[in-house]
């Protein structure tokens, strides 16, 4: 596996970030955190279309006639997240399915545990340890390097948004000659938001880009992840084609534009507390709280979504058959009955497990990879830019978005320092 990457095309570059961000709908809401609050202290569950508090129409793909409720406190996000058998994600097939195909997202029990077993093997601590070393860290030291000497950078178009995208396609052992492309389809394939037609094209170019290089690797396999998914096995039992890509569609949105925004993110909230930056900076045993307080103050995705297959109910709150429940992380993560000061991100506070990764059956896959990475990026950072903070002359920083939240730039100073090595 290399971790050997082209030089990306700057074109391609600044279209993937200007589709990323009007995809996500950034610039629509600043700060979600004060409704939610608002919505949660009225009732742990919502009952409507949230979307109407931020003055936002309800996307149709989340509409239900039979009903809209959105869980909103700790207690019953958990609640929602741990009940499968009620609380369904084969919601997603009618929306996320059309894109990515029938992917572990939208599978229910048993299915959905024969299948993750499978996948599992590929996404556990051990193989995190090879890939931090052979993919993760060259990756970003080789993105930093293009930087290193101007004592200025835009952090997150040079480094958080095309670090994950590169660090999945050399998992996925792609030559890295394809990389602008991929990079393309998968930005396509998530702004289905603003343009269906193009999202739906993207993922048959996915399909058939997947389906030459997984007949090669079924031929001849190799040290990558495509390998491992061809040739995983469990009861005799092995993926077909079909689930592969799905999978294969799947780990763009989900492994890399989540990623791009919490590092996005955890940068943020230290950049403009640079007392905390420092205290990081001298002692980096505090780099596992403050990923995991990044993740809690800020969760990429505020929320997912479930179906009710029953009627039930939830937090005093009946729900019907049939209808979609939405599931606030960010609410949760904010829940003020079980942390002091909730919308403030401090390092130092007692750790206490979020619900960024969600929780139950679906907890994220990619988790460790996530946190490696975060780790990776961040300790490269501040080893070799001393002297790191924001640029005093950028305008307004920002978190923004509702469904997806990160700032869409980081402008930073630092004292300019030699290349590796120099
Ligand atoms: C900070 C980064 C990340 C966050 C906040 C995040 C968050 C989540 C959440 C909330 C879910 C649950 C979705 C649902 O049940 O509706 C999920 C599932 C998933 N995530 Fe992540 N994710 C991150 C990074 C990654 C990475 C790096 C990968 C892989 C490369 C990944 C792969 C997956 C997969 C495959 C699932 C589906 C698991 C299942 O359905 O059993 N994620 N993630």
């Amino acid at each position: 596996m290399s971790a050997d990457q082209p030089q990306h095309d700057a074109a391609d570059e600044r279209d993937a970030f200007a589709d990323f961000d009007r995809a996500a709908g950034a610039g629509l809401v600043r700060n979600p955190y004060p409704i939610f609050a608002e919505m949660r202290r009225e009732c742990g569950v919502f009952k409507g279309p949230f979307g109407e508090r931020f003055g936002l129409p309800q996307p149709e793909s989340m509409m239900s006639e039979v009903g809209y409720y959105t869980a909103l406190s700790f207690e019953a996000v958990q609640q929602v997240l741990l009940d499968g058998d009620t609380f369904s994600s084969s919601g997603y097939a009618p929306t996320v399915g059309m894109l990515m195909g029938h992917s572990i997202l939208e599978m229910d029990e048993p299915e959905h545990g024969r299948y993750r077993a499978l996948i599992q093997q590929a996404f556990g601590l051990k193989v995190m340890e090879h890939w931090e070393t052979a993919i993760v860290a060259p990756i970003v030291e080789q993105l930093i390097d293009r930087f290193v000497e101007r004592g200025r950078a835009e952090l997150v178009r040079e480094l958080t948004l095309p670090f994950p995208i590169q660090v999945i396609a050399a998992m996925l052992g792609l030559p890295p000659a394809d990389l602008p492309r991929f990079h393309r389809w998968a930005v396509e394939l998530i702004s289905i938001i603003v343009d269906i037609g193009r999202g739906i094209e993207a993922s048959q170019k996915l399909r058939e880009y997947f389906a030459g290089i997984l007949s090669e690797r079924r031929a001849a396999p190799r040290d990558d992840l495509i390998s491992v998914l061809a040739l995983a096995e469990l009861d005799g039992q092995r993926l077909t084609d079909e689930e592969i890509f799905a999978f294969l569609r799947l780990l763009l949105p989900a492994g890399a534009e989540t990623t791009y925004r919490s590092s996005s993110t955890l940068l943020f909230g230290l950049l403009t507390r640079p007392e905390q930056l420092d205290a990081l900076r001298a002692d980096r045993s505090l780099m596992k709280r403050a990923i995991e307080e990044g993740l809690r103050w800020e969760p990429p995705l505020t929320g997912i979504a479930r179906l009710a297959m029953r009627d039930t109910e939830l937090a005093g709150v009946r729900i019907p058959a049939g209808a979609v429940v939405s599931v606030c992380l960010g609410a949760a993560n904010h829940d003020d009955t079980r942390w002091d000061c909730p919308d403030e991100f401090d390092i130092f506070r007692e750790a206490k497990p979020h619900l960024a990764f969600a929780y139950g059956a679906h907890t994220c896959l990619g988790m460790h990879l996530a946190r490696m990475e975060t780790r990776v990026m961040m300790n490269a950072l501040l080893d070799r830019l001393p002297g790191l903070r924001l640029d005093p002359a950028a305008e307004d920083v920002h978190i923004t978005g509702l469904g997806f939240r990160a700032p869409r730039a980081l402008p930073v100073l630092f004292e300019a320092s030699g290349r590796r090595g120099a």
